[in-house]
């Protein structure tokens, strides 16, 4: 008998341009993890809006990650692509789980206090709840793996809870995922500021490579970043952030290890090795941004991807949210 194939989902929110750390830590794992799974990606555009979004930029910003996650490497033809909010059952999962999910729980997540402390004048109640609709997200596909950074991973874990609470009151509803990290470029710091993760709220400062960015900013970044006084290129996140995270980066986009590294660079000083990291880096991203524009150009082409992507997420997802609701004791329709 044929088994099942194992279920991924995983999503990032079209807040933003698409960044190196996301590239790094999701996009790239997804795509070496296509062949053997059934998965499933969207753009989370229900959880870009916890944050402020200009319309017309939140539209467009979710067309072209769209472009970026077929360009990245995404088949269409073998992973379900979609966008969060053409699939009601998240939202409507997601609000059965709020109440399965307690204020105490969410109140400890280090996302939601980190993000109330920048969006000071804006803490609403999405982004508290926010968890709670990424739990849904991940649940109505029974998915097995959650291809994430570190950064995610305590949500992922809160959906194990929230999942494991449901299934005690109701049975064997939900499937318990386990989060799956990269073990190189699970968290790629800012190129500025090295105890900081790289993040696409910090654009402006040479900090984050998104993955448009043209070659020459790139290299610019990467020769400006913030190392040591120290010239030896060895790994030690504790003592030298930011050189570790050059090979962190530099290791992700060639494959080589950080034993290769240090004695590739050794004696050479941190400009040669500034400027590999760099060049290795724009090579990594430049068939991605050129495929990206140009399937940018064929909007029938996206829409058509993002159709029948959300005709095949909302029909397994619908599965579960029929069994949620029977479970809860709602009348069928
Ligand atoms: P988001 O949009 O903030 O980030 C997208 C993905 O990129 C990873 N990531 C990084 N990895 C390494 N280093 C970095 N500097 C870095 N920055 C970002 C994130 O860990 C993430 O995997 N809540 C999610 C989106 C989401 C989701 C989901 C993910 C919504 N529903 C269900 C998985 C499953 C988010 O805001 O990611």
């Amino acid at each position: 008998m044929e088994q099942q194939k194992k279920v991924i989902l995983s999503g990032i929110k079209p807040s933003g341009e698409l960044t190196l750390g996301s590239y790094l830590g999701a996009i790239k794992n997804w795509v070496e993890l296509a062949d053997t799974y059934e998965t499933f990606y969207m753009m989370t555009d229900l959880h870009a809006i916890t944050v402020r979004q200009e319309p017309a930029d939140l539209r467009s910003r979710t067309l072209k990650q769209l472009a970026q996650y077929i360009a990245a490497g995404l088949d269409p033809e073998k992973n379900t692509i979609f966008i969060q909010s053409h699939v009601p059952e998240h939202a409507q999962v997601g609000w059965v789980l709020n109440c399965y999910t307690m204020f105490g729980e969410l109140s400890r997540m280090t996302q939601f206090k980190d993000k109330s402390v920048k969006n000071a004048d804006n803490i609403n109640a999405g982004l508290f709840t926010y968890p709670v609709l990424m739990a849904a997200d991940i649940l109505i596909y029974q998915a097995d793996l959650v291809p994430v950074g570190d950064d995610q991973k305590q949500h992922v874990e809160i959906t194990r809870d929230i999942a494991s609470r449901f299934n005690h009151i109701y049975g064997d509803v939900f499937k318990l995922p386990e989060p799956y990290m990269p073990k190189v470029g699970a968290r790629i710091m800012s190129l500025q500021e090295p105890a900081n993760k790289m993040s696409k709220s910090e654009q402006d400062n040479g900090g984050c490579i998104c993955i448009t960015d043209k070659p020459e900013d790139i290299m610019r970044a990467f020769k400006r970043a913030v190392t040591d006084s120290d010239t030896e290129v060895r790994y030690d996140p504790a003592n030298k952030a930011g050189v570790s995270n050059l090979m962190q980066i530099y290791s992700s986009a060639t494959g080589k290890s950080f034993t290769e590294i240090e004695a590739e660079f050794a004696g050479k000083g941190y400009g040669a090795f500034k400027t590999a990291a760099g060049e290795s880096v724009v090579e990594l991203l430049r068939p991605i941004r050129e495929k990206a524009d140009d399937l940018l150009k064929n909007k029938d082409y996206l829409q058509s991807v993002y159709k029948s992507g959300a005709l095949k997420a909302s029909s397994a997802a619908y599965k579960t949210l029929r069994k949620v609701y029977k479970k809860v004791g709602f009348v069928e329709r």
